[in-house]
């Protein structure tokens, strides 16, 4: 059976930008990890824990449009098997990553409504904690991707600098 290659790649330098410029993002993940860190309603209001993650799941939504219009893209001429498929999973993982978030922030306004419920409160906190952990995951494995990627790059600069300084010129 012939199997299709994935031919998906990034554009590192791009990627990164976009991470670096999305301070927004990374402040709401921090003020929202608070939430765990103190699991209680008395202290830290749920009504914020709720404008919170709908706050994050809009930021995600634009992150990961901003991230695959311009960081990843498809039928690169040069690519790598392997990081071609690690690139296709990342790309994959957003629409998993986004639905996530959209099931919390919807299920983060039920549990308000018509009355407060914190059973719903708790497991709502910890099924963030996961998100956000999975989240950590595809971040740490993007930088790494743009580190990979970034790598080669450089190599075959290098090699393509040895090739025409091989090449005699014309006098
Ligand atoms: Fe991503």
């Amino acid at each position: 059976m012939i199997q299709s290659l994935p031919k998906v790649t990034i554009n590192a330098a791009f990627l990164k930008e976009i991470k670096d410029d999305n301070l927004n993002l990374y402040s709401l993940l921090e003020n929202l990890r608070s939430f765990w860190l103190v699991n209680d309603p008395l202290v830290l209001n749920p009504e914020w824990f709720s404008a919170l993650v709908n706050q994050l799941r809009d930021q995600l939504a634009i992150h990961f449009a901003l991230e695959e219009t311009f960081g990843y893209f498809d039928h690169p001429v040069i690519f790598d098997v392997f990081l071609s498929e690690e690139a296709k999973r990342l790309k994959d993982q957003h629409v998993e990553l986004y639905l996530e978030i959209n099931l919390i922030a919807e299920k983060s306004e039920e549990m308000l409504y018509p009355d407060f419920n914190e059973t719903s409160y708790t497991t709502l906190v910890n099924q963030f904690k996961k998100f956000y952990q999975s989240f950590q995951q595809h971040e740490v494995a993007e930088f790494d991707l743009i580190m990979r990627v970034s790598h080669e790059e450089h190599k075959r600069t290098k090699k393509n600098i040895l090739m025409h300084e091989l090449i005699p010129r014309e006098r």
